[in-house]
């Protein structure tokens, strides 16, 4: 096993009849519950990517992985209960899953949807990281400070079950170069 691991797909036009098979039945419930079809579709192909991605990190088979699916958590490996943590991320038709040894956390962006992103750094920065924004505003340069601190907020919130109550310390993954997949950032 070689933590931690990023994994980054782009959800296809069909859904594949194969991935409900794989979600366990607190994500069935949780998807019984998902009314907006980009939403359902997100979190089915987010939870398919998860559970095909810790089968192959960890050799386990993809059918015996139960994945826990509280709405407002990050996801939780309940069995096998091995000491991994687990984020999620989803964005337009991208969606990305992150998985490690110590409490880690994720986020995509699609870039190609027009936001207002001068005045979305006004209401969501801290004056640090506007003051950084504004050497190079834009969008680009706008999201990758966007996701490093939605992905450092999941990290922070995914510590608790691994007895860490505190802010970090927690490795984050850097942003990376997505062939293939167009008008991303993640971190
Ligand atoms: C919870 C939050 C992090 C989700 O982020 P998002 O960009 O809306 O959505 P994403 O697709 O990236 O992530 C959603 C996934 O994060 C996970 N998640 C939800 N709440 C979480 C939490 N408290 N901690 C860790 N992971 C969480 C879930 O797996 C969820 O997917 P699922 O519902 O399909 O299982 C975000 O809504 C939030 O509250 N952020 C607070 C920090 C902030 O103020 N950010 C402002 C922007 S800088």
């Amino acid at each position: 096993m070689s933590l931690p691991a990023l994994w980054v797909t782009q959800i296809p036009p069909q859904d594949d009849p194969a991935w409900e098979k794989l979600l366990s039945a607190p994500e069935r419930a949780r998807y019984a519950t998902i009314r907006a079809p980009l939403r359902k579709r997100q979190f089915l192909a987010s939870r398919a990517l998860l559970h095909r991605a810790l089968a192959l990190e960890t050799g386990l088979p993809a059918g015996q992985i139960e994945i826990s699916a509280s709405y407002g958590e990050a996801p939780r490996l309940i069995n096998p209960p091995l000491p991994i943590s687990l984020s999620l991320s989803h964005s337009g038709l991208a969606c990305a899953c992150l998985l490690a040894e110590t409490p880690c956390g994720v986020d995509i962006e699609d870039l190609s949807r027009l936001r207002d992103v001068d005045a979305l750094a006004k209401m969501a920065f801290s004056a640090e990281e506007l003051a950084q924004y504004k050497k190079s505003p834009g969008i680009e340069h706008f999201f990758r400070l966007w996701t490093a601190k939605e992905a450092r907020y999941k990290a922070a919130t995914n510590c608790a079950w691994l007895g860490r109550l505190s802010f970090g310390p927690y490795r984050l993954c850097a942003a990376l170069p997505l062939t293939g997949l167009k008008n991303l950032v993640v971190c």
